[in-house]
């Protein structure tokens, strides 16, 4: 990773990670979603951060789709753009994670060497590889955006599964098949392991989620 000229020096405030993992009452992660285009990235990520909201937890979708509206506006899909694009959000992640939030990111992020970039930014205790898993053909099928019909024709090149590869996670933390489970059972598998490593156990916050 590239460092900054020596002049350009860390300022460290008083405030910690700790401070704020008190204050929030929960423990930041980072819950990595990866997948095809049209697996349900988005649509589980936006569903656990509501479940999230709902209960009290701040926490923060960083989606591939609305990232390159702003911060990776002049990215396109090459394989060195989508690398600068995964180590952008992964910086931007551990830094929401260092302000104690929840963080659910929600990108293709096709390349193994990649995630790893992006674990080793995050720090490992903290990355969740989470393989939102579908079959090419169930994912085509949906074609939510009209994309693969576009990848197919050659309107759109280097397309995720059509024309440029996908590398699926060989040891995910969580796999959610989402062409068997419905949404709801896909949020709850999630949020049953965000559940263990980042909630809180105040009595206001355990009380809500014993009922979840
Ligand atoms: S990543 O590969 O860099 O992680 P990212 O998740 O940010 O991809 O963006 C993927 C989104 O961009 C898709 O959901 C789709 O809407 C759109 N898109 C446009 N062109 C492509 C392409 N060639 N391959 C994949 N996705 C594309």
């Amino acid at each position: 990773m590239k460092e900054p000229p020596g002049f350009v020096q860390r300022f460290d405030g008083k405030i910690g990670v700790q401070d704020r993992m008190r204050l929030l009452d929960q423990t930041p992660a980072t819950i990595w979603l990866t997948g095809l285009s049209g697996a349900g990235k988005s649509t589980l990520a936006f569903a656990l951060e509501e479940q999230l909201i709902a209960l009290g937890h701040a926490c923060y979708v960083l989606d591939g789709d609305n990232v390159r509206h702003g911060l990776a506006s002049d990215l396109g899909f090459g394989h060195h753009e989508r690398r600068e694009n995964i180590r952008r959000v992964a910086h931007v992640a551990q830094l929401m994670n260092d302000a104690g939030l929840i963080v659910i990111t929600a990108l293709i992020s096709p390349i193994r060497e990649d995630r790893a970039m992006a674990r080793e930014i995050i720090g490992a205790d903290k990355f969740v590889e989470t393989h939102v898993s579908a079959p090419l053909a169930t994912c085509a099928s949906r074609d939510p955006k009209g994309l693969y019909a576009k990848a197919r024709s050659g309107e759109i090149s280097s397309f995720t599964g059509v024309s440029a590869p996908y590398e699926a996670p060989i040891d995910p933390d969580l796999c959610i098949d989402t062409a068997t489970l419905t949404l709801a059972e896909s949020v709850a598998q999630i949020f049953h392991y965000v559940r263990e490593k980042c909630l809180g156990t105040s009595t206001h916050r355990s009380a809500h989620t014993a009922g979840a």
